[in-house]
């Protein structure tokens, strides 16, 4: 008894303190940003008059107010730049009221998704198709029940005709994934705060605290991003020195049977490969919280035994490492492309 006390104190609580360990099932909090609940009395406080000047965003001719950013009126969100994607149809544009919301409000006009939700351009049209069936089949849910916009998506998908889930996946996959998350390594991170639906965003000042065996994803600009939703201002990836070196190692070789190589299936620049989705330069937000769903089986859809040997070893290190590699690689950082 005595001794295997030692050993725990010995053994497991320097690994806790280094992030390393995570209690058996737990979700990688990271990677979930679920913001603290509001604190008591916060509701209280007067609504301050709602802000109706026209904004608009870099580059951009358009001139509209913050509700119109988000749509008003059954209008859609606003189109910033119009010209950086094809016509939308009707569906991505505006939805189709009450079930289905629009898509070019949380995942943008040109399909780069946020750290909340998920970057969907560039997408095989058959593995879209496939993910709308799952999320319309209950296959697909959040690693963490807190994570309410999962259930969002869901009920959007449960919402749609087959005709519009191939419109709209024919729509994403005709534009090709772009650099939009620039990967940094550091010690330290500014301070954030986690918005109601679960974004890093920076807090003003220039505070910072450790990063710990997390990576921090928050906006290049916040207003830009926040308040505008601007689908030309990206997000940097805060990720643990010396962590894209390790992700590596794991992603181009298995790392000796803890994983397997993801260019197998995903294509050697991790860009894609037939029906197998491309991931690299994406979210490590989004693709952690996917490899930790299909770990656990809260993502089981048709397709995603394949991924099974993949994630059935991984640790919250291992997590960071793969997730700082593979978004670090965008489709620019490769010659051929
Ligand atoms: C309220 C915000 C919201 C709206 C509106 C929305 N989505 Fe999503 N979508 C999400 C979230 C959140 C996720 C990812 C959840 C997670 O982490 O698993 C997601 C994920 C997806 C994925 C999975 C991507 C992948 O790589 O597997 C697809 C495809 C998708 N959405 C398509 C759509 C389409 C099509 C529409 C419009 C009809 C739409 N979404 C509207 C929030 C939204
Ligand atoms: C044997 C083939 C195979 C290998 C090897 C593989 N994957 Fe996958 N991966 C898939 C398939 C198929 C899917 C789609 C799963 C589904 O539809 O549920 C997928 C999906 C994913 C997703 C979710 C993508 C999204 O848009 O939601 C992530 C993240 C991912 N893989 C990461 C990796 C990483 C990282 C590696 C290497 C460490 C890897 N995969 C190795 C086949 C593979």
């Amino acid at each position: 008894m005595h001794r295997f006390a030692t050993l725990v104190v010995l053994v497991v609580a320097p690994l806790a303190l280094t992030g390393v360990l995570r209690a058996a099932g737990e979700p990688p909090a990271w990677a979930y940003a679920i913001a603290p609940p509001a604190a008591p009395g916060a509701a209280a406080a007067p609504a301050a008059a709602p802000d109706m000047s026209l904004k608009t965003v870099p580059g951009s001719t358009l001139r509209v107010t913050l509700p119109e950013v988000r749509g008003v009126n059954g209008a859609g969100p606003a189109d910033w730049f119009p010209g950086d994607h094809p016509v939308m149809p009707e569906v991505v544009a505006r939805g189709r009221a009450p079930a289905v919301r629009p898509c070019s409000l949380c995942h943008y006009p040109n399909g780069k998704g946020r750290p909340e939700n998920a970057g969907v351009s560039g997408l095989p049209v058959s593995y879209f198709i496939q993910q709308m069936n799952d999320f319309r089949a209950g296959l697909r849910k959040a690693g963490d029940p807190r994570k309410a916009n999962t259930e969002a998506m869901a009920a959007i998908a449960k919402g749609m005709t087959p005709e519009e889930i191939k419109q709209s996946a024919e729509y994403f996959g005709a534009m090709k994934w772009t650099p939009w998350i620039r990967v940094v390594e550091t010690r330290t991170v500014p301070k954030t705060v986690i918005s109601p639906l679960g974004m890093y965003l920076r807090l003003e000042g220039n505070e910072t605290e450790p990063i710990g065996m997390r990576i921090i994803e928050t906006p290049e600009d916040v207003e830009r991003t926040e308040e505008l939703r601007d689908p030309r201002s990206g997000f940097i990836a805060y990720a643990p020195v010396g962590s894209v070196k390790k992700g590596e190692a794991l992603v181009t070789s298995g790392g000796n049977g803890r994983t397997v190589a993801c260019g197998l299936c995903h294509g050697a620049d991790l860009q894609g490969s037939g029906p197998v989705p491309g991931i690299g330069g994406r979210s490590p937000s989004y693709l952690v919280r996917q490899m930790y769903e299909m770990q656990v089986g809260a993502r089981r859809g048709e397709w995603s035994d394949l991924m099974k040997p993949v994630v059935a070893k991984l640790t919250d290190e291992d997590y960071v490492n793969i997730a700082a590699y593979v978004s670090s690689r965008a489709p620019q950082s490769i010659a051929t492309k």
